[in-house]
């Protein structure tokens, strides 16, 4: 079939797609333990979910505005208030999608288009490359390294730029090294991004999720960010409702209103039951604070269980993740990850391989799931790497 040029490069989601087979093979009666997608196991908080059932009763079921519900904006710009440094952030800066997916894809097609490039540091999350590609910009590749602990370097942003650069996207905690940039460089990414007129899309959707003090810096915490900075979050991973697909961009006013225009004439935005339910998440301070805390407790374990069941293991080296929901592990001897990954799934293991996150000789591992379902994937993991 010929489909137009638009989508001429276009891949579906390895990581979506990965999932969907481990779910084909557990269907087809063989045992899957699945550490592949990025989906937190703990589910919906019962007071979010209470307040989309409640918006159902109470009828409100019509178009919701399309930039999103006055409650939940409102209880956006409150929760970033209290939990970051920006003091005067309006609900008109902030716009409501389905996910975070969505809400970036909107702001970076208006932003950039053909002949402009878009930074992307990696390894970085699956959709970034095709999102950009999609908007008909370039994406430029730029490395940060196991060495380095994954932590961006401004110098290799310096030497990745030209005259078209115009977005960097940051990803703190990153998917999948589990990498948190610091105040001190978001600091001094900002001031470069700045100095050369750079728009800064900001994926903190893993922000809450930190292992140690407190929550991983935010660009809003910067005290001299650039106006060209937009921030990214949502409710997926910090309060596991993926399903309910809310994720919101807060950043100028003037990019925030065409952002919203494009989805007026594609989605006319979020499901209206879900923005109630998210507006909850983010308002009720008290429960939203003890579910956090909770699934980082939760979350903590696992990340303990699985980098001492694989500290040892030969042809595989860990690094204990920083913040996020993944341990992202390097093969040695080998860069075919994918192939590897193959196997793996063979011998009852789904994870994503590196390839997906355009770093070869990787495998990520799921962390967000329940203790006895990881303690058998790493047994099997083990297994699998001392049969060699
Ligand atoms: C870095 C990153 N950004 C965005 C998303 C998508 O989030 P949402 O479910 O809000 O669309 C994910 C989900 O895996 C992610 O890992």
């Amino acid at each position: 079939m010929r489909f137009s040029r638009n989508v001429s490069s276009l891949e579906p989601s390895a990581t979506l797609a990965l999932s969907a087979r481990a779910r084909r093979l557990r269907e087809e009666g063989h045992s899957i333990v699945d550490l592949s997608a990025g989906e937190p196991v703990y589910g919906t908080p019962n007071f979010a979910a209470e307040a989309g059932i409640d918006a159902v009763h109470a009828g409100r079921l019509g178009y919701p505005p399309n930039q999103g519900v006055p409650e939940l904006r409102r209880a956006i710009v409150d929760y970033l208030a209290e939990t970051t440094r920006s003091a005067d952030l309006d609900p008109a800066q902030v716009l409501v999608s389905a996910g975070v997916k969505q809400a970036l894809f909107n702001c970076l097609f208006c932003l950039a288009g053909p002949g402009d490039e878009v930074l992307v540091p990696t390894p970085c999350w699956t959709s970034y490359r095709p999102q950009v590609r999609l908007a008909g910009a370039e994406p430029v590749l730029v490395e940060t390294t196991w060495e380095e602990g994954f932590h961006l370097d401004p110098e290799r942003l310096e030497a990745a730029r030209t005259e078209r650069t115009r977005v960097l996207l940051l990803n703190s905690p990153n998917n999948p090294s589990g990498a948190v940039y610091d105040a001190e460089l978001l600091g001094a990414i900002a001031e470069w991004s700045g100095r050369h007129g750079v728009w800064l899309l900001s994926d903190e959707i893993y922000r809450r999720l930190r292992f140690g003090d407190g929550p991983a810096p935010s660009l809003l915490d910067v005290p001299a960010a650039p106006e060209r900075t937009v921030v990214l979050d949502g409710v997926s991973k910090a309060f596991a409702m993926t399903g309910w697909r809310i994720g919101f961009a807060a950043g100028p006013r003037e990019l925030i209103g065409k952002a919203a225009d494009l989805q007026s004439q594609t989605t006319s935005g979020a499901a209206a039951p879900s923005q109630y339910a998210a507006a909850a998440a983010f308002g009720r301070r008290e429960e939203r604070e003890a579910v956090i805390a909770d699934f980082l407790e939760r979350l903590g374990g696992t990340r303990a269980l699985a980098v001492e069941g694989l500290a040892d293991v030969p042809g595989l080296e860990i690094r204990a993740p920083e913040g996020g929901i993944f341990l992202w592990t390097r093969v040695t001897g080998s860069t075919d990850s994918a192939d590897l990954a193959d196997e793996l799934l063979g011998a009852g293991v789904a994870c994503v391989p590196g390839e997906a996150f355009e770093s070869p000789g990787h495998l990520r591992f799921n962390l967000a799931v329940d203790r006895e379902t990881l303690e058998e994937g790493i047994r099997r993991v083990r297994a699998f790497f001392e049969q060699g």
